[in-house]
């Protein structure tokens, strides 16, 4: 798994990698696929998929008012799509420590975690990714609810997202600004208004507590480090996790199929 357009292909298979747990909700396959068919008709065989994903990543953040940074290219894309190569993907119920643990396999630090899930600031989630942290949150919580939730944002999510209700109901995953990309969504998690599971777990470690805290002191508008140009370099980091070049992997003519 890495950033080779594994995800992308679709063989109608049980084993095909986007069935992953991980990877259900993830959405704009089509967008993809049109991006590609219009770069075949121009200069066939010339950019990946996986490039693609990338470029498209950087344009939605823009689209969002976010930063714009630099794509590197010239990634080509994988050969194998393996739902067991998604086993690692971090999950929402993952703690802290275990979140951490997988970043860093990957070559990504605490502050990488903090700055690539505040990606969270755009974009919504199904109320499916929210049923165990609103109703059966372990021991020793009691009452099956994350206490890390604010007492006063508890009652929106359950009323959203009630017990056996409707899984693909849909609700912002950065409360109150989910189409900008700011740092709204470290101050939610700071005051308990996270939304998943994962953000609020940031919160809940000493250094990865620290980082986000970093953005919001006195002095930070001044001296501070910023949130847009970190991420800019996190997804350029995160962009060359796996990356086949030269001549590994292939350039696909259609994301969802092998050639
Ligand atoms: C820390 C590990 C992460 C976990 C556990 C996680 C989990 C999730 C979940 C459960 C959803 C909702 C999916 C749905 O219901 O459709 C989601 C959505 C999203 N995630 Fe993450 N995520 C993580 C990291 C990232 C990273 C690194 C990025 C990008 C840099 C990212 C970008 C997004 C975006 C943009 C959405 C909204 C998608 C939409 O509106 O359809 N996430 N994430």
């Amino acid at each position: 798994m890495g950033c080779d357009g594994s995800i992308l292909i679709d063989n109608g298979l049980e084993t095909d990698e986007r069935r992953a747990f991980g990877h259900q909700g993830v959405r704009g396959f089509d967008i993809i696929e049109r991006a590609k068919a219009e770069l075949e008709g121009v200069c066939p065989g010339t950019v990946s998929c996986s490039d693609i994903v990338a470029m498209a990543a950087r344009d939605a953040v823009v689209l969002a008012k976010g930063p714009s940074y630099e794509v590197e290219t010239g990634r080509r894309d994988g050969m194998v799509s393996n739902i067991r190569l998604a086993d690692n993907m971090p999950d929402v119920s993952d703690n802290i420590q275990k979140l951490k643990a997988k970043f860093i396999e990957k070559g990504l630090s605490d502050k990488d975690l903090v700055i690539l899930s505040a990606a969270h600031t755009i974009g919504t989630t199904a109320c499916f990714f929210m049923n165990q942290r609103l109703y059966t949150f372990p021991p020793p919580s009691g009452g099956g609810t994350d206490p890390s939730i604010n007492p006063m944002f508890l009652p929106e999510l359950q009323s959203t997202c009630p017990k056996n209700g409707d899984v693909n109901v849909r609700l912002p995953i950065d409360r109150g600004s989910a189409e900008t990309f700011d740092s709204q969504i470290l101050q939610n998690i700071r005051s308990g208004f996270a939304v998943l599971q994962s953000d609020a777990s940031l919160y809940q470690d000493e250094a990865t507590k620290r980082i986000i805290d970093s953005y919001f002191g006195l002095l930070s508008p001044f001296f501070g480090p910023s949130f847009e140009a970190d991420f800019a370099s996190s997804m350029v980091k995160m962009g060359r996790i796996g990356v086949l070049t030269g001549s590994q992997g292939t350039i696909r003519r259609v994301c969802a199929s092998f050639n």
